[in-house]
């Protein structure tokens, strides 16, 4: 018996491993065969009419062959309200109220792979109540620019820490059976021009940096559709960038889905076809009769045809289409997912500064809060990424509730809102609490107003920071002042009662230089989502303690940043955007050459990224420039004691390990973050890099050992001269810490 019973066991191992898809993006070939057949029975229409648009959230299926049109659904952080058919106006839905969750920058604040994954779920689960297949999101582009307007929505300046977070949060949604479009492919770090810039960057600085959040979450995430940005990558744009789509994308890390263009970002027929785009969205100027005409003359063949439509059924195979009965049946935002938003909300919350003040003492009873952004919702605006959500707790409203009926809380706006470019006729009565400018200085009353309640309070909390209409795609902030006069108003607030908080209530980095001496205690609070006020007055009144770690560094002043000092941004990116003008009605309705000649007379904007890899803390560290406050940087209400590092290489990893003690008297969270310095290195490198991090819960008194690792392959660098990654031998020094400027312990090993 013994004799059949292994070789037979061998032969199906053996056949299991051979048939069994081995990666993620394997996977997705799973249905090819059925594919092909499909394909085999659709007509020449049929295939083209699924490579572009058909609503302005939607591309097309094979109705005759069964085959479910894919939906689409922004935004990064919240299943965006049902638009018409031909634009993004609302449908005035009522079920489509979502959960409005952290925007990016929080979500990187908590420095947690496992919320990622619950983040990604939640916004998975709430898709498909929606009737959607596939998520345009996470938005995983590196923050070049503090003042880039979608800086909020991205996550972090450092590829590591984004790469961590955009594969969990991919994962999560996809567990739950929607597709992730990951965005925007790539090099997409500002607003400006944003449809026609072109960006020059170094492959080394492109793969270490840009590519990489985008790397781990398509190789070891599976994502299933990536979306080419609006902008060129050194001379092509990325919808039909052969270099970003068919030799990296598909041919490198072996990409078996489909790319969807951003909206209005296609921009020939032959390019497109020829260099990796499968969906124009939207519109079928491109991917439409063209390519039909195109096979007539030979220009193209219909097996092109044929790859750009297999790609596409792999990702509609792998989603299950909802069906149209139980679709919008159902709420869509959904208590778990709130659940889940106030958790990453509570963990997102960085304590940047705290001379004692916080958490709010017993003896507090009169609460003075102060501006606008206490009770401003953060919900909507930003254009694609703007959420209609079921409810959304403001910071006062939080506050209020928290603090019940044995503390007074008032409140006074004390400064006017920017509410940014008005699209329409200004209104009859101008809105007293609005400016006209961003930097029209403090109103004189409402100052007095605010100084007046803060005079008699217990405590003061200053609620200051940006807007969504400040930060938001489309445009790029000028600077990172905070706007109008609340530097003033933050200082008469101290001069009348020094027991004061500030609360920031904005996505990207401000100019903190008034501020900080101004505040005995800073909190940067995020656009933290629909349960955001109540995350917010927890870790205020000591319930939780903040556990936040910044994402991106603080400048003292923006000239500090790295494409700033270098003056390559703005530089000269002026002049009109060909994004701006293909939405033109009389742009629309030229013809191609009409619309050509219309382009070619544009100037032509280029960022060059002369920084190279030197972003963020990666050049404050190496130019020794003092941040305000640094990459990962981020305040306890308890004292973290790191003891007994030990490090070491074993296999292809390097393993440190060390023991963390909460010396404190409350249960709080540690991200330790591990950095790797070069020592007596041939290779050029930035001072240290981010490597890993891990974030830890300890009760208090409890020490834990804490484990982390470094895969080698994470330490290798793009050798410019082989064309390939390649792994340099030679010693580490290793430093563990708090922040990348509170390092703790230092090991030394040798690779
Ligand atoms: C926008 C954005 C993109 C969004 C798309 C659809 O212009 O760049 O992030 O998903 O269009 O709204």
């Amino acid at each position: 018996m013994k004799r059949i019973l292994f070789p037979t066991l061998l032969l199906i191992v053996l056949a299991t491993a051979c048939t069994k898809p081995y990666s993620p993006q394997e996977k997705l070939t799973a249905n090819d065969a059925e594919i092909n057949a499909i394909i085999a029975q659709m007509t020449l229409e049929e295939k083209v009419e699924m490579l572009h648009s058909k609503t302005n959230m939607s591309s097309a299926g094979v109705e005759r062959l069964g085959i479910a049109d894919i939906n689409y659904a922004d935004g990064p952080f919240g299943i965006r309200e049902e638009g018409v058919p031909n634009g993004f106006q609302s449908a005035g839905w009522t079920l489509d109220s979502a959960t409005y969750f952290p925007t990016g920058s929080a979500l990187a604040a908590t420095w947690s792979e496992d919320l990622a994954y619950k983040y990604g779920t939640g916004m998975g689960r709430e898709a498909r109540l929606r009737g959607k297949d596939v998520i345009l999101g996470p938005a995983v582009n590196i923050q070049r620019l503090p003042v880039g307007g979608r800086t909020y929505e991205y996550l972090s300046e450092d590829p590591i820490l984004s790469a961590a977070l955009a594969l969990y949060y991919t994962k999560g949604v996809q567990d739950e059976g929607t597709a992730v479009c990951i965005k925007h492919f790539a090099v997409n770090n500002q607003e400006t021009n944003r449809g026609s810039v072109n960006v020059k960057i170094d492959e080394r600085t492109l793969r270490e940096i840009y590519l990489k959040p985008f790397e781990r979450a398509i190789i070891e995430g599976g994502a299933m559709s990536v979306m080419p940005a609006y902008n060129k990558v050194n001379g092509d744009y990325c919808s039909e960038n052969e270099h970003l789509l068919n030799e990296i994308l598909r041919g490198e890390w072996g990409f078996k889905g489909m790319t969807v263009s951003d909206w209005g970002g296609t921009h020939s027929t032959m390019g497109a076809m020829l260099h990796g785009l499968n969906v124009q969205m939207t519109g079928s100027n491109y991917l439409g009769q063209p390519v039909i005409d195109s096979i007539a003359t030979g220009a193209l063949t219909e097996e092109q045809v044929d790859e750009k439509v297999r790609q596409i059924l792999r990702v509609r195979y792998a989603i299950a289409p909802v069906p149209a009965d139980v679709a919008n049946t159902e709420m869509t935002s959904q208590p778990e997912s709130q659940r889940i938003a106030r958790e990453v909300a509570e963990k997102a919350i960085v304590l940047l500064k705290n001379e004692g003040i916080l958490p709010i003492k017993a003896e507090v009873k009169k609460i003075a809060v102060i501006g606008q952004n206490a009770v401003l919702k953060t919900q909507s605006g930003g254009m694609g990424a703007g959420v209609k959500a079921l409810y959304e707790i403001t910071p006062l409203e939080g506050i209020r509730t928290r603090a019940g009926e044995g503390i007074e809380v008032s409140y006074a706006p004390g400064y006017k809102n920017y509410p940014g470019f008005r699209w329409g006729p200004a209104p009859a009565e101008p809105n007293p609490l609005e400016a006209a400018a961003i930097d029209e200085p403090a109103d004189p009353e409402l100052l007095a107003e605010a100084v007046a309640l803060a005079s008699t309070a217990d405590l003061v909390i200053f609620f200051g920071g940006t807007n969504k209409s400040i930060e938001t795609e489309g445009s790029d902030r000028k600077d990172i002042k905070l706007p109008c006069g609340q530097e003033t108003l933050v200082q008469a607030l101290y001069e009348a009662n020094p027991n004061l908080v500030s609360v920031l209530i904005s996505g990207g980095p401000t100019d903190l230089q008034v501020l900080e001496p101004a505040s005995p205690a800073i909190v940067q609070g995020w656009w933290n989502g629909t349960e955001g006020g109540t995350a917010l007055a927890k870790v205020l009144f000591g319930d939780i303690a903040p556990s936040g770690k910044l994402p991106f560094t603080f400048p003292k002043k923006l000239e500090d940043s790295p494409a700033y000092a270098l003056g390559n941004f703005p530089g000269n990116n002026t002049g009109g955007d060909l994004f701006t003008l293909m939405f033109r009605p009389d742009v629309i309705k030229m013809t191609p050459a009409e619309r050509q000649a219309l382009i070619d007379a544009l100037p032509k904007p280029e960022s060059d990224y002369t920084e190279r890899f030197y972003v963020g803390y990666r050049w404050f560290d190496t130019q020794k420039v003092e941040p305000m406050y640094a990459f990962g940087h981020g305040l306890s209400y308890v004292i973290f004691d790191y003891d007994g590092i030990k490090a070491s290489v074993k296999g292809d990893k390097v393993k440190v390990s060390f023991q963390l003690t909460n010396e404190g008297e409350m249960e709080a969270d540690e991200v330790v973050q591990l950095y790797v310095q070069r020592l007596r290195s041939n290779v050029e490198w930035p001072e240290k890099e981010l490597k890993a991090f891990k974030r830890v819960s300890v009760k208090p008194g409890e020490t834990r050992k804490v484990s982390l690792e470094i895969p080698l392959a994470d330490l290798r660098y793009w050798n410019e001269e082989t064309n390939a990654w390649d792994l340099e031998h030679g010693q580490l020094r290793l430093l563990l810490g708090s922040a990348s400027d509170d390092l703790r312990l230092t090991a030394e090993v040798t690779i």
